[in-house]
């Protein structure tokens, strides 16, 4: 099981999902199927140095800067893959990492950074099998590794609208990575979307994607929400079809208020919105009403907020509504912009 000293540099995206994942069972198998939008520019940058040794050692570096507690995970999250990977734990590695959009702006570098890594372990070893796995392909089984890092990491691999979990409505769907959500079902009008996220709170969350999959265990709504996820994938199935973005509107933004509802339902309840977000969500539908344009939303696990609106003739005025009305919710000021297009 011998690889030869390597240096190997990857680069992976982050997304957003528009059906969550929210809960898990052992293994890293997804409680309900998920689908989202893989972001244009929001990337991590890896370079992973690869020294055969008999002693296991990660050293991690984020911008430069040597990160232990990102070692840790990576140790942690190695150990578990050396039944797929049988050399991975005969080596000293040294992992250089940088994200392209700023630091703890609570934009999912779990999700690009783990793909990323799975990439870098896919370079080191190409003859990486996932035995009796069902992944054939190399981009399956990358997703297939970056899964059990973080699981919105196995949607990173793709570009474009992208599925992870088994349901019906997506014939190749797997629990164990994800696949591209099939091209010619998507309307041309969901093609190319802005998404800039404004962000709200930086900094650590008050409580973990770990601990909040966890807290979906004895949460009495939660076998509704799972229905409600494999139901909503039949409904939006038929919304990316048809192209009928007011319906979509209304879908994606009670995706994202049922995330953060489940939270409020957890024992103990918490809540990672904070009033710069409601504001923004307040300001949002007015706006639409008033208008009529097509602004909406959907919220990561955090207080920041995704503005999605799809690129054409009335985004100008979307666009400076954001900047005068939106953006005094914020902290600093401070917004990220990015766009998926496909
Ligand atoms: O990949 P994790 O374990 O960090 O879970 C994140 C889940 C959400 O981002 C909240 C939703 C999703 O599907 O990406």
């Amino acid at each position: 099981f011998k690889i030869s000293n390597q240096k190997v540099v990857e680069s992976c995206s982050s997304n957003i999902a528009l059906i969550k994942y929210w809960g898990k069972y052992e293994g890293q198998i997804p409680a309900n199927p998920s689908i989202s939008f893989t972001l244009n520019h929001c990337k991590t940058n890896t370079e992973m140095e690869f020294f055969a040794a008999e002693e296991f050692s990660v050293q991690t570096y984020l911008a430069g800067n040597e990160e232990v507690k990102f070692a840790e995970k990576i140790e942690k999250y190695f150990k578990s893959i050396e039944v797929y990977l049988p050399w991975i734990l005969k080596g000293k590695y040294i992992i250089k990492t940088e994200n392209t959009f700023p630091h703890s702006s609570g934009i999912a570098s779990s999700a690009s950074g783990f793909g990323a890594i799975a990439k870098c372990l896919m370079s080191l070893d190409h003859n990486f099998n996932v035995d009796n796995q069902q992944a054939t392909t190399d981009t399956q089984k990358t997703s297939f590794l970056a899964r059990l890092g973080s699981g919105s990491a196995c949607r990173s691999l793709y570009n474009g609208l992208v599925v992870w979990g088994k349901t019906e409505e997506v014939a190749e769907s797997s629990n164990l990575f994800a696949v591209p959500y099939p091209n010619e079902e998507i309307h041309p009008v969901f093609k190319k979307f802005n998404d800039w996220v404004l962000l709200v709170h930086e900094g650590e969350k008050t409580v973990s994607s770990t601990v909040g999959h966890a807290l979906m265990d004895d949460n009495a709504y939660a076998e509704r929400r799972f229905e409600e996820a494999h139901e909503n994938f039949k409904i939006l199935k038929e919304i990316l079809k048809t192209g009928d973005m007011k319906r979509f509107i209304t879908f994606v933004e009670h995706e994202a208020l049922t995330l953060h509802a489940m939270m409020m339902m957890s024992n103990p309840a918490y809540i990672l919105m904070k009033s710069g977000t409601l504001e923004i969500i307040n300001n949002i539908w007015e706006f639409r009403k008033e208008t009529g344009l097509n602004i909406f939303f959907t919220l990561d696990a955090g207080a920041n907020v995704h503005v999605l609106f799809p690129e054409n003739e009335e985004s100008d005025s979307i666009k400076s509504f954001i900047k005068e009305e939106l953006l005094p919710s914020t902290q600093n000021g401070k917004m990220v912009m990015d766009e998926m297009s496909f």
